[in-house]
């Protein structure tokens, strides 16, 4: 299978010096990369700046912005099987980032701010039946309206949901807790847990729901 997997934050640049981002390390999308390569499958991984080795055996692409993950995930995603979509992309980003370096005494600089692309809603428009795509939602409230609310308006297949407000998992840490809910109603508990094996059950359970789509297909024919 060739998976398609998304890790870290990306930048956004203010002025060449400064920039937005969050908090994203880029271990569940380098885990998850990882595992999947370990289970024999074929593995791009698109990685926002980050301080982690490239996992073994894995094609790595670094990009910078969200316009360029976008660029980098559409050019690889009509060849991939599975898209594991674990960046957190930044939601807005200056509209003119300033090309010299804004000057502290100038005061706070007025920012006019837009949208970045979604990536995500972008290339599940073009979705085949045979593709599998799954979200990330760090939330810190909500978590499962919000999660199933992007599960549909994003056309997923699935929606790894994790708690981003406690300091044991989400942003940063080493381990992680999910609920996974899929398109076809199905939602799986992954309790705390590391990365690793959160990862592990993940691809488990997106395997078990291709099984799935696979026989309903069979039996809509
Ligand atoms: O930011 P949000 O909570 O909507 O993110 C949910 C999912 O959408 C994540 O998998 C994230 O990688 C993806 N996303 C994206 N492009 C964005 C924002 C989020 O692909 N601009």
């Amino acid at each position: 299978m060739n998976v398609l997997v998304t890790a870290g934050p990306t930048r956004e640049a203010i002025d060449p010096v400064r920039f937005v981002s969050n908090r994203s390390s880029g271990k569940m999308g380098y885990a998850i990369a990882a595992a999947a390569r370990r289970a024999g499958h074929t593995v791009c991984l698109i990685s926002g700046p980050v301080a982690l080795p490239a996992p073994r055996g894995v094609e790595v692409v670094r990009v910078t912005t969200a316009a360029e993950m976008l660029a980098a995930v559409q050019r690889r995603v009509r060849s991939c099987d599975l898209l594991v979509m674990a960046a957190a992309v930044a939601d807005w980003r200056p509209k003119q980032p300033a090309r010299r370096k804004l000057k502290k005494q100038d005061g706070p600089p007025r920012i006019t701010w837009e949208p970045t692309p979604d990536i995500l809603q972008t290339v599940a428009q073009r979705k085949t039946a045979r593709q599998i795509f799954c979200g990330f939602a760090a939330e810190t409230h909500d978590l499962a309206r919000e999660a199933q609310r992007k599960l549909r308006a994003k056309n997923l297949d699935a929606i790894a949901a994790n708690d981003v407000a406690r300091a044991d998992r989400g942003f940063e840490a080493d381990h992680n807790a999910l609920t996974i809910f899929f398109a076809d109603g199905c939602v799986r508990q992954v309790g705390w847990t590391t990365k690793a094996r959160a990862a592990r059950v993940l691809l488990r359970e997106l395997a078990a729901y291709a099984d799935r789509k696979k026989s309903e297909n069979i039996f809509e024919k």
